[in-house]
């Protein structure tokens, strides 16, 4: 099928996505606090090439030339996030002047240039105070979370209109506190389910403040949807995709859509009791109505069930209670990051969202991918693997949308190449190739193509 811009809504949101720790830098600035992000990439082996954050691609002292970056993109939107330690350096407290003006700025700039802003409000960057007091297991953290938002859409609202609470919660919960292997670094098993909630409860504090103090704008969340498949039809295999699709998408999407977890991941986690020992109302909280969601998709899991073997020596699972089952190699072409490629699970996990809330509007907040990227001279990188990521995932898009799925916008991950977290700076994503030494942005042929796709 051929793509073209007239199979897209004329109001449709084009834009390009970033997030604070990956691009900023500036990381003791104007009163900027530490994040488990500073401290987790100190801990020796955490980081693939032993980097951090500091200076990222120093966006905080580029933002006019990364506006005028995506001005040349051509796009009309932008997905930024606020790095909450600098607007509260301990995660609470009174405002930190210096840390609020600095995203003013960023969204004027935007404004000016008919870019409309897309504000998440937490994209892992954790105050170090908060986790010092158990981070996202303890449950007072939902109610830090919706302070900082509640002041953050107070001082904002003016100039951001669209709000997404969190980034990706199944990666903060998961990766932060079962597998260890992004920040907060901790390995507490089943019991990162608690973190699930306590995010979600948060979510849905900070959906009451934001609504509160703006009536009028847009409220979302982002979840990293896969598209989930069993390697054959057995009994085990099928299982296998049941426990995979309920702790990746439907934990998630369940609570927040229809307001209940899905019993049977509750029960492979061995957590229905602690779950059941919550407050009732939490479970409104929770499902408090939200104008659009956020999905983030990369790609296809295809997974076997019935493996006996786990061994004590295993590493800390990513998806605890499911440590049986199998990630297999379907035999897809992948991306560096070793991720299959599936355009099609793109429509896939859409529909996922239609069944739970028949019309609620959602945005890809995420799509992209990381290939070895080798400049010219000059800097130029021929990216003919990324450009045909872009292009079948925007096909995908195109798909929905026939379908009828009430797709409203594309953010491509990323604007530039950016800190990848575990993998530092060895992985690139973005449109734009940044030269770590000197800071240079140059436009890669995929961002070239973008460029005269949006204007054609
Ligand atoms: C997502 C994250 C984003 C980026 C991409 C590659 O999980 O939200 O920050 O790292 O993956």
């Amino acid at each position: 099928m051929n793509l073209e811009l007239s199979q897209f809504p004329t109001d449709f949101a084009w834009g390009t996505a970033t997030a604070s720790y990956q691009i900023e830098g500036a990381a003791t600035e104007d009163g900027r606090g530490a994040s488990i992000w500073d401290s987790f990439t100190r801990v020796p082996g955490a980081i693939l090439d032993g980097s951090n954050g500091d200076v990222a691609t120093d966006h905080y002292h580029r933002v006019a030339e990364d506006v005028a970056l995506m001005s040349s993109l051509g796009v009309n939107s932008y997905r930024f996030s606020i790095a909450w330690p600098r607007i509260q350096a301990n995660g609470k407290g009174s405002p930190n002047r210096a840390g609020l003006d600095f995203y003013r700025r960023l969204a004027e700039q935007l404004l000016d240039k008919g870019i409309t802003p897309f504000a998440t409000l937490y994209h892992w960057d954790l105050p170090q105070a908060l986790e010092d007091d158990d981070g996202w297991l303890n449950r007072d953290t939902a109610w830090r979370f919706a302070d900082y938002s509640r002041i953050v859409a107070e001082q904002l609202g003016d100039v951001v209109g669209h709000w997404i609470t969190l980034n990706e919660p199944w990666c903060s919960s998961f990766l932060g506190y079962a597998a260890g292997i992004h920040a907060p670094g901790r390995t507490v098993g089943t019991n990162a389910a608690h973190a699930v909630h306590h995010l979600l409860l948060g979510h849905g504090l900070a959906t009451q403040a934001i609504r509160e103090t703006q009536p009028h704008s847009q409220v979302g969340v982002t979840l990293n949807l896969y598209s989930v498949r069993a390697a054959s039809d057995s009994a085990a295999d099928r299982d296998a995709a049941r426990r995979i699709d309920g702790l990746q998408n439907r934990l998630f999407l369940d609570p927040v859509l229809t307001g209940a977890y899905p019993a049977d991941v509750l029960a492979d986690l061995g957590q229905a009791e602690w779950f059941a020992s919550q407050p009732a109302s939490d479970a409104s909280t929770i499902a408090a109505s939200i104008d659009f969601l956020g999905v983030n998709y990369y790609s296809r899991f295809t997974v076997a069930g019935g493996v006996t073997s786990s061994t004590a020596d295993e590493p800390a699972s990513a998806f605890p209670g499911s440590e049986a089952v199998q990630f297999l190699d379907a035999g897809e072409a992948k991306t560096q990051m070793g991720w299959p490629i599936v355009p099609e699970g793109l429509v896939e996990v859409l529909q996922f969202v239609e069944d739970r809330r028949p019309g609620l509007p959602t945005y890809i907040t995420e799509n992209g991918s990381a290939f070895e990227d080798i400049p010219d001279a000059g800097g130029y990188v021929d990216d003919e693997a990324r450009l045909e990521y872009l292009r079948s995932h925007l096909r995908a898009c195109a798909d929905a949308l026939s379908l009828g799925l009430p797709l409203a916008g594309y953010f491509s991950w990323s604007l530039m190449d950016n800190f990848e977290w575990a993998q530092g700076y060895t992985r690139r994503f973005g449109l734009a190739y940044v030269d770590y030494s000197t800071g240079r942005r140059t436009l890669k042929r995929s961002g070239r193509w973008l460029a005269r796709f949006l204007s054609s």
